[in-house]
């Protein structure tokens, strides 16, 4: 049975930004685009990079170990969309940002 997690602010998380934080033992990447927030598994697919710490351009974070994007909406990569990071569903209630664990979806590795 899953559950709610607080992971972070909303004030911590500007729109265009991403960041890292864990939840319960998950590593989750959430990111803010034009104010509304998504979390994905924060392993990339390819070899484990940290997309909470990648560069977020519009709806895709460009992971910081070797330039895969995914987007975040979806956790698919544009270029292969069989490849994809694990999503979690996201509330936010009041200045609370909130995901569910565990993930909604399975990741898909190459
Ligand atoms: S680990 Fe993310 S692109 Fe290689």
């Amino acid at each position: 049975m899953g559950k709610w997690v607080s992971v972070a602010k909303v004030s911590e998380l500007e729109p265009g930004m991403c960041r890292s934080v864990e939840a319960d033992g998950y590593g989750v990447a959430l990111f803010n685009v034009e104010g509304t927030i998504y979390a994905l598994d924060n392993c990339c697919p390819h070899a484990g990079g940290p997309l909470g710490e990648g560069t977020l351009k519009g709806r895709h974070v460009e992971c910081p170990w070797h330039g895969w994007r995914f987007n975040v909406c979806t956790g698919e990569r544009p270029e292969n969309p069989a490849i994809a990071a694990s999503r979690y569903r996201v509330d936010v209630v009041g200045e609370d940002i909130r995901v569910w664990l565990p993930p909604e979806t399975e990741g898909a590795e190459p």
